[in-house]
């Protein structure tokens, strides 16, 4: 089976492309325009090329060459602030590129997509836990990049045929066991990492935006899935749309979520180092708990956590950090 991932250079591709790679059944390939990625965290012996989704001549040949079977597309911009500054940059990254993958999957009649969708489609619900049947509301134009793909792959679907299974991740977090591969954003704006960083040395103090919400310590509750979790669960929504030949959308959420404050303490546990925390005013629009539910996947998919302790999931991010303080070389 021959898998194309887009955007397999960067935090959650790279994580996939490790996962499949130890398994003989796959051969795969990553495209990757860098514009975020790092060559560093493609696993050795796999084809690269590089190349922008938005570039239809490109994936031509790219699908004319390869002949994949299955396309995951992890491509995107995936700043929430970033696209409320600059909504036409996210609306043609996010949704044009993807309908250009859909685009060249039609013509090279390669009919399964898996896409990297999230949890911002829900915006502040009040239903707490999120379920899979929530109402998605989203509030940010990368929400809404996320939720119009989903609806375009629903209306492509019904035109041409093609089957995909939107994967909807809350947090993603931690990384690969062996310390090699982990997360690198520029500019980087996750807890755990922001949190590790100051266990480096290489900020003073973790910001806390609001410690009097409704929750056991005041600090806001989140759902946290690691990495390697969020790529087995495409593993298995690529058997299950071999299996069963239809489309559907899935959460991969934990159901119970933590505070920011256990994440900080976690990470002192954990690093043995100390970790000053600032309590700064509420960030306008965060919720105090975004937590969900994926029952779908467990029962449908057989998708089960490996990492269901926030202590395992910062565990392997720190080893990760500590041997890359700054990050890949490229
Ligand atoms: N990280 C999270 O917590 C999280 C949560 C929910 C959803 N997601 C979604 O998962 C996907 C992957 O997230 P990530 O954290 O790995 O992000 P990332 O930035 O590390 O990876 C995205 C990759 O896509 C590449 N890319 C971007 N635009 C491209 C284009 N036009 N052509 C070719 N390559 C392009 C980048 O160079 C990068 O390597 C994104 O679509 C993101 O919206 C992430």
């Amino acid at each position: 089976m021959r898998i194309l991932i887009c955007g397999g250079a960067g935090y959650i591709g790279s994580h996939l492309a490790r996962e499949l790679s130890t398994q003989s059944a796959y051969e795969i390939i990553i495209i990757d325009n860098l514009s975020k990625g790092h060559l560093m965290s493609i696993p050795n012996g796999i084809i690269f090329e590089k190349a922008d989704v938005r570039d239809k001549k490109a994936l031509d040949r790219i699908f004319f060459k390869y002949k994949p079977d299955a396309v995951m597309n992890f491509c995107g911009s995936i700043s929430v602030g970033e696209s409320v500054n600059d909504p036409l940059e996210y609306y043609e990254n996010n949704v044009v590129g993807t309908i250009y993958l859909l685009q060249a999957m039609i013509k090279h009649n390669v009919k399964y997509f898996i896409f990297s969708s999230s949890a911002a489609i829900f915006g502040n619900t009040k239903e707490i836990p999120i379920t899979d049947d929530t109402q998605p509301e989203p509030i940010s134009p990368y929400a809404d990049t996320k939720f119009s793909i989903e609806k375009i792959l629903a209306w492509s679907e019904n035109a041409y045929g093609l089957k995909y299974v939107c994967l909807r991740y809350f947090n993603a977090c931690g990384a690969h066991e062996s310390g090699d591969i982990g997360e690198d954003h520029d500019p980087e704006t996750h807890l755990i990492p922001l949190i590790l960083q100051v266990a480096l040395g290489q900020r003073d103090s973790i910001s806390i935006f609001g410690d009097d919400y409704e929750t056991k310590d005041g600090t806001c509750v989140r759902d946290y899935i690691h990495v390697t979790d969020i790529a087995t669960a495409h593993i298995k929504a690529l058997d299950y749309l071999i299996r069963e030949n239809k489309s559907e959308s899935f959460n991969l959420g934990s159901g119970e979520g933590y505070t920011v404050k256990e994440v900080i303490n976690a990470a002192i546990n954990i690093t043995g180092h100390p970790i000053p925390d600032i309590v700064e005013a509420r960030r306008a629009g965060d919720p105090a708990i975004l937590i969900a539910e994926s029952t779908r996947a467990e029962q449908i998919l057989g998708w089960k956590r490996k990492y269901d302790t926030i202590e395992s999931i910062v565990a392997s991010a720190w080893k990760y950090h500590k041997t890359h303080a700054n990050g890949y070389d490229n």
